[in-house]
Formats: C-alpha cells, sequence, structure tokens
C-alpha cells in the first residue's frame, strides 16, 4: 500500500474545523510518500508529533489541512474508510492490547470477528505465530498473561499480523524491552518487510536532544 501525506498541518484545538484551521500546530506542512514495501523509521523528541503522525496515517485523526491518501485514495473524502483497516497499528505497550484467556483466542479475535471458518482461522493463527517466532504448539493455550514482555508482545504483534495489513505501524516498539528482546523484534520486522512486502513504519524516541 502506498501511503501519501500532502501538506498536512494538524491542530488538536477544538476551533480545528474552522477555516482557517487553528493553530498551534502539532504538524505542519508534512509532506511524504512512502511507498509500498519501504521501512521506514521516524525519530523525534517527546512531544515533536510522532504519535500524532502516525495516528493520522491510520486514520484515527484527519488532518487539519492537507490530506492522506492510501493508494491514491483519500479515505475521508471517499467514504473509503476500509482502507484505513488495511494499516496495522501497533500501540507502544502492545501487551495491553492482550485479553483472552489464550494465546489463540487473542491471535484469532479479528478473524473471528470477520466470520471465517474455523479451519482457515486455525491456519491463519499458525502463520502469524510462526511469523512472531511463537511455537504454536507450546504457545498457543497459554495465557497471553503469564509470557515474558517480549513474548507477550510478539502476541500482540501477531494479532495484527493474521489480519494481513498492507502496512504495519509501530509506534515505540522496544519501549521498555532489554537489548535481546529489541534485536530479535527488529529481525522480526526487517523479516517481514522482505519477506511478505509488508510496509513498516515504526517510531523511536530521539535520545540525543
Ligand atoms: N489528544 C491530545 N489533545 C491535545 N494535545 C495533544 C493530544 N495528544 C498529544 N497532544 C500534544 O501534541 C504534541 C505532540 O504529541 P505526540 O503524542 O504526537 O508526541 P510524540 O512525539 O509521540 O511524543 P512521545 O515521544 O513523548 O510519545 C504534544 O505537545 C502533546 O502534548
Ligand atoms: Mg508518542
Amino acid at each position: 500500500m502506498q501511503i501519501e501525506l500532502n501538506d498536512i498541518s494538524f491542530s488538536y484545538s477544538k476551533a480545528r474545523r474552522r477555516k482557517p484551521a487553528a493553530p498551534p500546530f502539532v504538524l505542519t506542512d508534512i509532506g511524504v510518500t512512502i511507498n509500498k514495501g519501504e521501512m521506514l523509521a521516524l525519530a523525534g523528541r517527546s512531544g515533536s508529533g510522532k504519535s500524532t503522525f502516525l495516528q493520522l496515517v491510520k486514520g484515527f485523526i484527519a488532518p487539519s489541512l492537507g490530506s492522506v491518501e492510501l493508494d491514491g485514495r483519500n479515505p475521508h473524502l471517499t467514504k473509503s474508510a476500509e482502507l484505513f483497516d488495511k494499516v496495522g497499528f501497533i500501540f507502544q505497550y502492545p501487551e495491553h492490547q492482550l485479553f483472552a484467556n489464550t494465546v489463540y483466542e487473542d491471535i484469532a479475535f479479528g478473524l473471528r470477528a470477520a466470520k471465517l471458518a474455523s479451519g482457515e482461522v486455525e491456519a491463519k493463527v499458525r502463520r502469524a505465530m510462526e511469523a512472531v517466532r511463537l511455537d504454536y504448539d507450546e504457545f498457543k493455550d497459554r495465557s497471553p498473561f503469564e509470557l515474558s514482555g517480549g513474548e507477550k508482545r510478539r502476541a500482540a504483534i501477531a494479532g495484527v499480523v493474521v489480519l494481513e495489513p498492507g502496512v504495519l505501524i509501530l509506534d515505540e516498539p522496544t519501549a521498555g524491552l532489554d537489548l535481546q528482546s529489541r534485536r530479535s523484534l527488529f529481525d522480526l520486522l526487517h523479516k517481514m518487510n522482505r519477506e511478505q512486502g509488508i510496509t513498516v513504519l515504526w517510531v523511536s524516541f530521539f535520545p540525543f536532544s
């Protein structure tokens, strides 16, 4: 999926719906094209607008000025909000998104909501677990709450990857992980990017300012 941000400015101000949009702008005149299959990292100081940027791409918020286009279409204008469903969004502490009794049920949740046949659900959950390197037989019946930090994160990512998004957005995915888990998470993201062609957009805080 190709993502285009055209001259975007964004303000959280309530008056932003008026024309012209009201300052203060968190983001001003952002223009960027992210091509299918790219892996892009975004770094910036705390409060610089990284999470706001990601939320614009996911469609949680709409730009005050400018437009977002996914595969050449503006979902806010063309009533094609389903385009945003193709954007997988992983929050800073994705383990907070875990809720089911077993890892399997957690990952299967989105597929069940889409009313897939159970054989198909199983095949897809298995593939998603393999993609995040959680052994299917070892982990499928375990409680997601009894996993290590890195395993929880991988289980949460599997729950998004299983829906086969064209884009994977991660907001500071390595926060709170040790060096080894960070490395393994990055290996994983690179692999999914390379082998499945998923566009990956992730945010890191910038430690040098
Ligand atoms: N819902 C909101 N309402 C009003 N202002 C907000 C809201 N969310 C964020 N802001 C403000 O917008 C600015 C950018 O916030 P944002 O969360 O995008 O920064 P960030 O770069 O992700 O920071 P961090 O590295 O700390 O996560 C900050 O000044 C923040 O206070
Ligand atoms: Mg943030």
